[in-house]
Formats: C-alpha cells, sequence, structure tokens
C-alpha cells in the first residue's frame, strides 16, 4: 500500500543546490558547502491550487515546430564555433569559465569584434576592467569597430538599461561574478546576486532572441565559482584552459544543448591577442631527428585526433631510489608501466632514473598513451630509435597485454591523414610482441648501441 508523505516544513535552503532543511545548519547536508545554506520562506505543506490562465502561445504538435526560427550565427571565430556546435544561436545563454588571465576577456573581445564587422552590433558590458582598459586590449589585438558599443558597468539595471539604449545582436557580461543587483542582498559575487544576474540576463536572452556570452570566474579547484545552479541555468558551459608555461589555449564544452559536448576549440594567446590554430597537427612533435627514445601516439582532445610525441631519457641510476621524473603524464601510469615494461617485456628499467615528458607542454592522461611510453622507454633504455612512420597507440594491462582504445578508427585515419605508415597497436597483442614488431620494421645496427 502506498504511504502518503507528510508535508515538509523546511526553513531553511541551500543557495548552492536548493537542499531544505528544518534546522539551521553551517554546513548544507547535501553539497558539503559551507556558509550556504539560508532562511527560506516556509513551506507549510498546504496545497496551493493555480486556476488556468488563457495561453499566450498555444501548444502546437512538435512536428509542426519551425525550426528555421533559430539559425546558427558564426561567432566569427571558427574554433569558438566548434566547441558551440557550429555557431551561435539567438537567444542562447553561454557560460565562459576559465582561471585568472587565462585569456577569456580576450577570446571575447575578438568574438564582438568579429560580430561588429560582420555588421552585428555588440554589447560588451565590463564589470572587470575600465573602458580604457578594453580600449587598450582591443588596440592592441585590433579589434577596434564602430558597432562594437563598450560600457563599464557593475550594475544589472543600468546593462539592461544599455541593451535597451544600444540594442545588440550580441551581450557579452564580463563577468557575471562581478555584476550585481539592487533587488537581492548581498555584495556581487555572492550566490545569491550571481544567480540573479544570470537569471535575469537570461530571461533577457530569451525574450529578445539576443545570444548571452557570460564570463565566470572558477575557484581554486577548478570548478565554477558561484552556485552550481548557474550551470544549470545557462544552455552552454564553456571552459578555457590553458597552461602558464605555453601559449596554448583549448576552449571545451562542458554543456551544450545546442551541440555535442566533446568538440575542443584550440587557440594560440600572443600579444597581438588570440589566434585560433585549426590543425594543431605539428604542436606537440619534436623535429624528428628520430634519436631514441622518443615514440609518437595518437591522442584525443575532444573529438580531434591528435599526434603527440612521448620522449624518454634514462640514466643509470646513481642512488638505490631510482628517480621517475615526468611532465605532460601522470605519474602512476608511467610507474605502472616501467613495471610491465620490466616484468613482461624484460626490459631492465630497475636500475635507471627515468625521465618522460610530452612535447609542447600537451597533458596525456589517457590510458591510450601507454604503449607509446613503453616504447619511447624501451627505445631509450636499448638506444634503438623507433622507425619513422611509426606511432603507437594502445593500453596496458599489468600482464603486459595491449588493450583496445576508444576511437580507434579514427585514431588510425589521422595518423594516416598525417603521413604515419605504421600504427602498432592491439593487432601486436603484448607489449613484448609490439617491441619485436618495431625491431622487425626497422633493423638496427647494434654497434651504435650503447653498452649499460
Ligand atoms: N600587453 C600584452 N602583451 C602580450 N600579452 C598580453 C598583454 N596583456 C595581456 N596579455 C596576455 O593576456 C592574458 C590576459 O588575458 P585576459 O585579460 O583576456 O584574461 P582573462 O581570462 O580575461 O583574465 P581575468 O580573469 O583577469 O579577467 C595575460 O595572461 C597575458 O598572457
Ligand atoms: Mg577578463
Amino acid at each position: 500500500m502506498a504511504t502518503r508523505r507528510p508535508a515538509t516544513t523546511s526553513a531553511f535552503r541551500c543557495t548552492e543546490c536548493g537542499w531544505t532543511t528544518a534546522k539551521w545548519v553551517g554546513r548544507c547536508g547535501e553539497c558539503q558547502q559551507w556558509g550556504s545554506v539560508v532562511e527560506a520562506a516556509t513551506v507549510t505543506g498546504i496545497v496551493h491550487s493555480v486556476t488556468a490562465s488563457a495561453p499566450v502561445r498555444a501548444a502546437r504538435p512538435i512536428t509542426q515546430i519551425d525550426t528555421s526560427e533559430t539559425p546558427r550565427r558564426t561567432s566569427g571565430v571558427g574554433e569558438f564555433d566548434r566547441v558551440l556546435g557550429g555557431g551561435i544561436v539567438p537567444g542562447a545563454a553561454i557560460l565562459l569559465s576559465g582561471e585568472p588571465g587565462v585569456g577569456k576577456s580576450t577570446l571575447l573581445l575578438e568574438v564582438a569584434a568579429q560580430s561588429a564587422r560582420a555588421g552585428r552590433r555588440v554589447l560588451y558590458a565590463s564589470a572587470e576592467e575600465s573602458l580604457g582598459q578594453v580600449r587598450l586590449r582591443a588596440e592592441r589585438t585590433g579589434a577596434l569597430h564602430d558597432e562594437l558599443y563598450l560600457a563599464a558597468e557593475t550594475d544589472l539595471a543600468t546593462i539592461l538599461g544599455h541593451i535597451d539604449e544600444v540594442r545588440p545582436e550580441l551581450l557579452i557580461v564580463d563577468s557575471v561574478q562581478t555584476v550585481s543587483s539592487s533587488l537581492t542582498d548581498g555584495v556581487a559575487g555572492h550566490p545569491s546576486q550571481v544567480r540573479e544576474v544570470a537569471s535575469t540576463l537570461i530571461r533577457v536572452a530569451k525574450e529578445r532572441d539576443l545570444p548571452v556570452i557570460i564570463v565566470g570566474h572558477v575557484t581554486k579547484d577548478g570548478s565554477i565559482a558561484g552556485p552550481r545552479i548557474l550551470e544549470h541555468l545557462v544552455d552552454v558551459v564553456c571552459q578555457f584552459e590553458g597552461d602558464r608555461q605555453t601559449s596554448l589555449r583549448f576552449v571545451r564544452a562542458l554543456k551544450n544543448r545546442f551541440g555535442a559536448t566533446d568538440e575542443v576549440g584550440c587557440f594560440d594567446m600572443t600579444g597581438d591577442g588570440i589566434a585560433e590554430v585549426p590543425d594543431p597537427s605539428a604542436l606537440f612533435l619534436g623535429h624528428g631527428s628520430n634519436e631514441p627514445g622518443t615514440c609518437v601516439t595518437i591522442a584525443l582532445e575532444g573529438r580531434r585526433a591528435l599526434p603527440v610525441e612521448v620522449q624518454a631519457l634514462t640514466l643509470p641510476a646513481t642512488s638505490g631510489n631510482p628517480r621517475r621524473i615526468v611532465s605532460g603524464v601522470d605519474a602512476a601510469r608511467v610507474a605502472m608501466v616501467l613495471a610491465v615494461l620490466e616484468k613482461r617485456a624484460r626490459i631492465k628499467v630497475s636500475d635507471q632514473d627515468v625521465y618522460v615528458s610530452t612535447v609542447g607542454g600537451v597533458r596525456l592522461v589517457e590510458p591510450a598513451a601507454d604503449l607509446a611510453i613503453a616504447m619511447a622507454v624501451a627505445s631509450a633504455v636499448t638506444g634503438r630509435s623507433n622507425p619513422a612512420g611509426v606511432v603507437a597507440v594502445g593500453e596496458l594491462s599489468l600482464a603486459g597485454e595491449i588493450r583496445a582504445v576508444t576511437q580507434h578508427d579514427q585514431r588510425r585515419s589521422e595518423a594516416a591523414r598525417l603521413g604515419y605508415r605504421t600504427v602498432i597497436d592491439r593487432a601486436s597483442k603484448t607489449v613484448q610482441s609490439a617491441l619485436g614488431d618495431v625491431a622487425r620494421l626497422h633493423p638496427v645496427d647494434t654497434r651504435d648501441v650503447p653498452d649499460f
């Protein structure tokens, strides 16, 4: 028999996740956020009856919905369009998040300039930087245009006023954490403020079919600052990633109501602004000198297959505790690959200091890189170069078997497109036979092999 659940009288609600509780607590029982539980209107349990009102627009059969109402428009930046699923949908709310200084404002200024050049007026509401600062950046990156309107505002109502006056076809708000509404308590950046600002902008976007791009800060752990609900409210969440040491930047979609989320846009940050990198194939390769200790793998960045060179260097260990220094690859995976090499392929590495690195600062985290790491280390230990035109793709099991990888066909076709003739993969079955297959491809003069 079904039991009726009693009506709750929760009087406190978490501003982050919406969890409710009857008593005030310092930490949310659901999302574990500190200080996010605030008093909410008491739910009395009385069921209010809603009276029907005449709909403004009648519900229509799905087959009669005209999709031509929502054509996509290019943002003018091809790599950004790729992430968005082909362009900006009118009325779309897009959240772009990223670490401080990664280049969010620079990218959006470029998008704004491209839109202005295409004759679509843009309003760029800068709540973080003065008009002069934005103008200086625009001069540096070549983004000056008469159809690009700037407003340095932190008040939401004033930004709405600017929208009425300027009548833009694209709105950029930089950033949601620095704009505040006088209708809500708290300073800018407070969860209730962020929610109010974002939901108002999104409502305006939907009412006017005005696409809006909102910049969002990230917290120390890399998640978007502010209430989690922010990510639910918007249509698209894009993350801007980059390494401080390199100029390479990736934009990926974490959520996209209008397209796939596995596309990645690739950019290069230079003093002149942000440049698209439509074909990043050569970025992560060495100079092809074919020294011992290198091996190329085909990695996946989103849906894109990219060749990445793994480099390894081994030296006889000077202490009883050999060093394992890695850069761009996972230290635990390298340790596992070294153990498999020693135990299953009889390549002695336990008396060697091992250094493993990727070229170009790219991070190679997927297990599909295991085989390339193994072949680079084996090549470094034996002093035999891996032959040119060979790539290795495969995950290694502890038993030394080569396992299948995701999107293998796509990696193979990218390897072929780039002129790699041989793909060492699961067909070799084990890491030991893979090393044998490579050696057969390229008989090496062992007189040059250094003696360890
Ligand atoms: N004069 C300059 N010459 C070359 N590069 C510059 C110059 N000024 C800024 N940059 C580059 O632009 C980056 C800052 O870009 P931008 O301001 O777009 O980042 P952001 O993500 O918007 O940062 P914030 O979170 O502070 O708003 C700097 O880290 C730097 O690499
Ligand atoms: Mg900025």
